[in-house]
């Protein structure tokens, strides 16, 4: 069954970027001029999605601004005759009936984030997209994903090669057989101590799952941090069926932490034509200025 809908967990407190996110939602940063909530979803659309479920807090407004119309902008731009900003604040402009909007009351985990989102997927695969993680690739990661799944069926999730001491912040996997760009899961740990770690295959924020998922977050308990483990549930389906660490092509950035920002508005500016040489030589002078210091 092709994959029709796709979940944006979008309800966290963001408190890695405190103060910033006091007012302005974390998927509402900007990596170069676009918010990472905009890259998500037009990452989804070119992966052919066409629901767009966002699991969002009661605080996080702009999040829905964001993607819906905005007449009197627009108006502006089209009397202007700037068809290329217009575009550009279309880009992800949702339909009322493509767009979802459910409230997460509390920040009770990722997990409980996706259960959240239950009745609108029903019962079929989906996606999930967490914003804060971005990809630079030419194919966008989430269509490479679903070409690939279309393939394998069953369960998949991103995973990029980390660190050993990088594991205790992600899901790590304990692989089976690798075939190509798959790895068979055998077994996932939560942020896994990095002499224990089965392995430096770390999950990132692009999964297709399908709907039994959801009776496996009902079932969870609360961690001892008062939240609902997405990785905890999906252990749970492994053995069940296939279920895939996908190696895509591209470099992912962590845009919920400061240098992966930062390093990520770095790498889009260089991926930009009309940026490229002024961002390059911003970095080089910024590297020139250390040298004398
Ligand atoms: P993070 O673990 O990065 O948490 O969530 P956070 O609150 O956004 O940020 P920090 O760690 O406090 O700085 C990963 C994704 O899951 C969503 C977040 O919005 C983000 O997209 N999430 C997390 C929820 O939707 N609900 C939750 O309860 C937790």
């Amino acid at each position: 069954m092709s994959v029709r809908k796709a979940v944006f967990p979008v309800a966290g407190f963001g408190t890695r970027f405190l103060p910033a996110t006091k007012s302005v939602p974390k998927e509402m940063m900007t990596v170069v001029d676009k918010p990472l909530l905009q890259y998500a979803v037009e990452e989804a659309q070119s992966a052919g999605i066409e629901q767009f479920i966002f699991v969002t807090s009661p605080y996080k407004s702009a999040i829905a601004d964001h993607l819906g119309a905005s007449s009197e902008l627009e108006k502006f731009l089209s009397d202007g005759g700037n068809a290329s900003l217009l575009a550009s604040v279309r880009g992800c402009q949702l339909p009322s009936n493509a767009a979802h909007f459910l409230v997460q009351e509390k920040p009770l985990g990722l997990g409980h984030a996706v259960w959240c989102a239950r009745k609108v997927v029903g019962d079929e695969p989906f996606a999930i997209i967490l914003p804060d993680d971005l990809v630079l690739a030419d194919i966008p990661c989430l269509s490479q994903m679903v070409a690939a799944h279309e393939k394998t069926g069953g369960n998949m999730v991103a995973v990029v090669d980390v660190p050993r001491e990088d594991t205790k912040r992600y899901g790590v996997l304990a692989p089976g057989e690798a075939r190509g760009g798959l790895v068979e899961i055998n077994g996932l740990v939560e942020k896994p101590n990095p002499k224990e770690a089965p392995s430096q295959l770390a999950i990132i924020g692009r999964y297709i799952l399908q709907a039994e998922i959801f009776k496996q977050l009902g079932e969870q308990k609360y961690d001892v941090n008062g939240e609902i483990q997405l990785t905890d549930a999906m252990c749970a389906l492994i053995g069940g069926g296939p279920f895939n660490g996908f190696k895509f092509e591209g470099k992912r950035y962590d845009c919920g932490d400061k240098i992966g920002l930062l390093e990520a508005n770095i790498a889009y500016g260089l991926s930009r034509d009309e940026l490229r040489n002024d961002v390059a030589a911003v970095v080089l002078r910024a590297a020139d200025a250390l040298k004398s210091d």
